[in-house]
């Protein structure tokens, strides 16, 4: 099976760090994030991927080379941030006759996809949530998509369309790909693969839907400290050092320099990283990072940074109350 995997994002919302990096390469849980994705896809028997590039493209290419030089990658550049539907149109050459797998690049998915993939019919992951505005909303029917709605103000369901699209008939996928592009349909002011979709459904194409349970959004500062929680939860990794208290679930490089600290819980320390006199909870410390003397918790540090604190030297009379925010 093929897959696309659309990852041109920009990450705003996670500035500074996208700045200096693309968004699907920050270290989540000691992997950068398109790497949890590509795992995930080859445990569930895609065997080549297109990957749609856009912001930083020499660095996920630089990457996915080096990662994973077996299994058979192209990259596409899309040079204009026109939306995910002008993604994939930039990937159709990959939308040939097979069934393909669309699966967005940064989103974390934890899902059995092989019954999904072995039906010979459409189906997208979808998950109930509280708001879907912001989301992609699909209207159900017995199991099969009646219509679907980029980002509704009013939405009529609750079902968020997740990233996860298996397409069977991908030959109409192409015609409406193609089609959506021609005439300029545009939703919020970009090609959306919700409309192409919805396209395919117009013209008869059988719509089903899954559940995604495990959805874990890397998209700004929070969601990505809980989906880095939620992935360690599912597998720890550290080593015994002396003079160091870890609070699992923590993902400690090997290469990652410890002494005189407490890590965790819910904590990512990438390769090369230094820590010293400190207590981090709940953060990823990116790597080549050095951090000392301080507190650390729900926080995010740059490859490279630099963090230092300090000791107080005091002198405080009895029955007084000092706060240090
Ligand atoms: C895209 C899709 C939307 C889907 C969402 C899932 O939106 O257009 O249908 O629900 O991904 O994350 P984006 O988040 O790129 O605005």
């Amino acid at each position: 099976m093929h897959a696309i995997i659309p990852v041109a994002g920009i990450g705003t919302r996670l500035r500074p760090h996208t700045f200096s990096h693309p968004k699907v390469l920050l270290n989540v849980a000691g992997k950068p994030i398109l790497g949890h994705i590509i795992d995930k896809v080859i445990a569930e028997g895609v065997t080549s991927a297109t990957i749609v590039v856009g912001h930083m493209s020499e660095r996920i290419i630089e990457y996915v080379h080096s990662a994973y030089a077996a299994v058979t990658i192209d990259f596409v550049e899309q040079d204009e941030p026109l939306g995910l539907g002008h993604a994939i149109y930039t990937a159709r050459h990959a939308v040939n006759t097979e069934p393909i797998l669309i699966i967005l690049g940064d989103t974390i998915f934890d899902v059995d996809l092989r019954p999904v993939l072995r039906k010979p019919v459409t189906a997208l992951g979808v998950k109930a949530v509280e708001d879907p505005r912001r989301f992609g909303v699909a209207e159900v029917s017995d199991g099969v998509i009646t219509r679907l709605v980029e980002k509704p103000e009013h939405p009529t369901s609750n079902l968020a369309v997740v990233g996860l699209y298996h397409i069977h008939n991908t030959p109409l996928l192409r015609s409406c790909l193609d089609e959506v592009v021609k005439r300029d349909i545009r939703t919020k002011g970009e090609y959306q693969l919700t409309d192409v979709l919805q396209m395919m459904i117009d013209r008869g194409e059988r719509m089903e839907v899954f559940p995604v349970e495990g959805w874990y959004d890397c998209g700004k500062r929070e969601t990505l400290l809980s989906t880095n929680r939620a992935l360690l939860e599912k597998q720890s990794t550290s080593r015994p050092m002396k003079g160091v208290v870890i609070n699992e679930p923590v993902y400690v490089a090997p290469t990652a320099v410890l002494h005189d600290c407490v890590i965790g819980p819910n904590t990512t320390v990438a390769d090369g990283a230094e820590i010293s006199e400190a207590v981090v909870r709940n953060s990823i410390i990116g790597s080549q990072a050095r951090v000392s003397r301080v507190l650390v918790e729900n926080s995010i540090i740059g490859n490279g940074a630099l963090v230092k604190g300090s000791y107080k030297r005091l002198n405080v009379g009895d029955a007084s109350e000092l706060e240090f925010q």
